[in-house]
């Protein structure tokens, strides 16, 4: 393969299974990268991702895409992580941390062996806690280990409050903070369509806001996992466009909010831990993590959703 002599934008996935090809293939179609590298225990399936997705590069943009090794993390802004055992239906994310933390004792030293200056993005579950655990595993500043987080669910929030509110997704500013799981809290008192809070812009549209109809919502966001689960087998899609969405801001240096998993500490007596708030996410990785003024009942929540995570990462032995 020839090498460029140049410095080309090169992003490395760690794992082809359903989220890292699909993730693969949304980034190739983004033409943010230049050279995407493909890494998997099983090589073969790898070069099979490589190569459908190559034949695709003439329909799109000029990309290459190799199967490759750990050496080719190389000189990579982003390297993203999705490899590791995936939810079965009647499993929560949080039964995948003892598996995927053993598998992450062996990925993340490699990683930062060949690239020790570049980002790394986790999206593996549970994910905040294997974001944690990569942060301590890594050596990196904590800024430049960063996890998917809440971006899903707050995608999730949205396009739900979007059917109710008929309005574009787009234009519903909607927050999903703490764990990516069954803990994660809905800021609902800041949520707002054009500056209204959803209260007023239901008021001045002769719209309802009963709190069944808003619970309701919000549940169908925190489950929409297990639903899709247990109907296709795994989720993808949504989560493949988010890692693109995060690798955006990162690789054209954007400054972007983005509700992704980063280090906090000192916020309402949070400390230590992985959750996701609302981050301004740029070439450096995490800037910057929003403190939002929340409510009594969300700040309960925030902490109850770190607790749960540090309650399990105490288990560790990091
Ligand atoms: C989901 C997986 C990515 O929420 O955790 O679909």
């Amino acid at each position: 393969m020839n090498v460029s002599t140049h410095n080309p934008t090169r992003v490395a996935i760690i794992g082809t299974g359903n989220v890292g090809a699909t993730f693969a293939y949304a980034l190739m179609l983004s033409g943010l990268a230049a050279e995407i590298v493909l890494i998997d225990v099983n090589k073969s399936k790898a070069q099979g991702e490589a190569m459908d997705l190559n034949h695709a590069v003439p329909l799109a943009h000029p990309t290459r895409i190799w199967s490759g090794t750990y050496e080719d993390c190389a000189g990579a802004v982003l390297t993203v992580v999705t490899a590791g055992a995936a939810q079965k239906p009647g499993e929560t994310r949080l039964d995948l941390v003892q598996r995927n933390t053993a598998i992450f004792r062996s990925i993340i030293p490699e990683i930062v062996k060949y690239n020790p200056d570049g980002l790394i993005l986790i999206a593996t579950n549970p994910v905040d806690i294997l974001t944690y655990v990569s942060w301590k595993l890594s050596g990196l500043p904590k800024k430049r280990v960063i996890g998917s987080g809440t971006i899903l669910d707050t995608a999730r929030f949205r396009y739900l409050l979007s059917e109710h509110f008929d309005v574009d997704p787009r234009s519903v500013h909607a927050y999903i903070v703490g764990e990516h799981g069954d803990s994660e809290v809905p800021v609902w008192s800041l949520a707002n369509i054009a500056g209204m809070r959803l209260p007023m812009f239901c008021a001045a549209n002769g719209m309802s806001c009963q709190d069944d109809a808003l619970d309701h919502i919000f549940q169908q966001t925190r489950d929409a996992a297990y639903e899709i689960i247990e109907r296709k087998g795994s989720t993808y899609y949504a989560i493949g466009t988010g890692l693109v969405r995060i690798a955006e801001a990162i690789i054209r240096d954007q400054s972007t909010v983005l509700s992704i998993s980063s280090y906090i500490e000192d916020y309402y007596g949070i400390d230590d831990v992985y959750i996701s708030l609302p981050t301004i996410v740029d070439r450096g990785g995490a800037e910057r993590t929003l403190r939002l003024e929340l409510s009594n009942e969300e700040i309960a929540g925030l902490q109850n959703s770190a607790k749960v995570l540090k309650e399990i990462i105490s288990q560790l032995n990091l």
